[in-house]
């Protein structure tokens, strides 16, 4: 296990380039791989999760180079190219590896095992496996939630039409790959916007595919064209970086070529709210996808009210607003965020455990957290519960704390932003791995 520790310091200077988007590299992967022809990827995060999606694309029998510096090739064959897998499907701590390959396998005429680490064994897939039942596979997992390793036994699916109880893009992007697979058509509503890299790229690959307010209709069987994507920078982690510079005295950070999709940008929104002092400078975009160059400077926070629609398209940021907060003046109220109960940790414990832990005032609630801010924290030592987002706010609390935070277990950052320890010390943060 290893422990990263950062510690107080001066400002943080300089621009960076954040990895690619973990959600885009998955589905350039995904969807390359039961596309026909070629799909040549630049961009591509390389962290363990997307390592996943590539490991068990090749047990489908899926032909795919990781070239290295996020250069990637996949030989699509189309859906029926893949091959009935020897073993298991390890997705390792990736949950949009399981649920995307849920979808996918839901149509393939033979079984497949899908399991993963100890952390993704704990969170239920009865969302997904629900809806892919009524369009006909046979999908089972442990208990009533379908926890892993879950079971998939595809063929033959009708088309659905259906309202997702929440906004979901794991959820809404498992049953369109489902859909593409069956005759008709696939029609999918959501009680509010999630994610839409999905639809941008089965666009883009060809698919016939409608989007309408909250709804997205698509025109099955689809056959999809490879073809050449660029991954934009991840604004999940750039989150991280924005965020740190805005708390500590002095700072300026540029982050470059950073994915600005409107379904993933809510946290810029709240940061804005909160008083932060952020340019967005509009580039031209790559992949069908909005890009931009993001600065921040540090700034004088204040606390805000956040939920409703907001909370999809800000949440893998909760935990580093939740750190934002803990310093700001005044009091955060974050609510209708029960969905961070099932992500690589039950995060609305963790982060009241954590950073109350550390000196924060901040309450568990139901479906959120209430913060009081404007405290100093303290420091000291914490556990991140194998969660990656958990482990870089903790660090970055450190970066503005009394004294250093010890973040344990420190490695599961791996799976999302290898980078991560790298890029903040480039800036002049002291954050340093702990020798065992
Ligand atoms: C993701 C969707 C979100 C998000 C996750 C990535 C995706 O999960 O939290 O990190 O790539 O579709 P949900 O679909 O469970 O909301």
């Amino acid at each position: 296990m290893s422990t990263l520790v950062s510690s107080p310091a001066g400002p943080l200077r300089g621009s960076v380039s954040v990895p690619g988007d973990k959600s885009i590299s998955h589905r350039a992967l995904l969807l390359g791989a039961v596309a026909h022809g070629e799909t040549r990827i630049r961009g591509l995060l390389e962290a363990e999760d997307v390592r996943s999606s590539a490991a068990c694309l090749r047990t489908l029998g899926v032909e795919l180079v990781l070239a290295g510096e996020g250069r990637a090739t996949v030989a699509g064959a189309g859906f029926e190219g893949l091959c009935p897998p020897a073993g298991p499907l390890d997705v390792g701590n990736s949950g949009t590896s399981l649920r995307l390959l849920l979808g996918i396998l839901a149509g393939r005429p033979f079984r497949s095992v899908l399991m993963g680490d100890e952390s993704l064994s704990r969170r239920p897939n009865d969302h997904v496996a629900r809806p892919l039942r009524r369009m006909g596979a046979r999908v089972s997992g442990r208990g009533e939630r379908c926890l892993p390793p879950v079971r998939v036994q595809g063929g033959r699916l009708r088309p659905l039409s259906y309202e997702t109880p929440i906004a979901s893009a794991q959820l809404k992007s498992a049953l369109l790959l489902a859909g593409a697979q069956a005759e008709g058509i696939t029609t999918i509503s959501e009680p509010s916007p999630s994610r839409d890299h999905t639809e941008r790229m089965l666009a883009a690959m060809g698919a016939n595919l409608q989007v309408s307010g909250t709804t997205v209709a698509l025109q099955g069987p689809v056959r999809l064209r490879g073809g050449a994507f660029t991954v934009p920078g991840d604004l999940s982690a750039a989150a991280f970086l924005l965020v740190a510079a805005c708390l500590v005295p002095g700072s300026r950070v540029v982050v470059e070529n950073v994915g600005v999709n409107p379904t993933r940008t809510g946290a810029l929104e709240v940061l804005a709210a909160m008083g932060a002092d952020l340019v967005v400078t509009p580039l031209a975009g790559a992949g069908g996808e909005p890009l931009a160059r993001v600065e921040a400077r540090h700034s004088s926070l204040r606390g805000v009210e956040l939920g409703g629609e907001l909370i999809p398209r800000l949440l893998d940021e909760v935990p580093i607003l939740a750190v934002a907060a803990c310093l700001a003046e005044g009091r955060t109220v974050i609510r209708g965020a029960q969905a961070l109960r099932i992500k690589e940790s039950d995060r609305l414990h963790s982060l009241a455990v954590e950073l109350g832990q550390l000196g924060a005032k901040i309450t568990e609630l139901e479906d959120g957290l209430e913060i009081e801010g404007g405290r100093r924290l303290q420091g000291g030592d914490s556990q991140c519960y194998g969660d990656h987002r958990m482990a870089m706010s903790l660090a970055v609390a450190g970066l503005v704390a009394a004294r250093p935070v010890r973040v344990h277990g420190a490695e599961c950052i791996a799976t999302s932003y290898p980078d991560f320890a790298r890029h903040l010390a480039a800036l002049g943060a002291v954050v340093a791995e702990e020798e065992p």
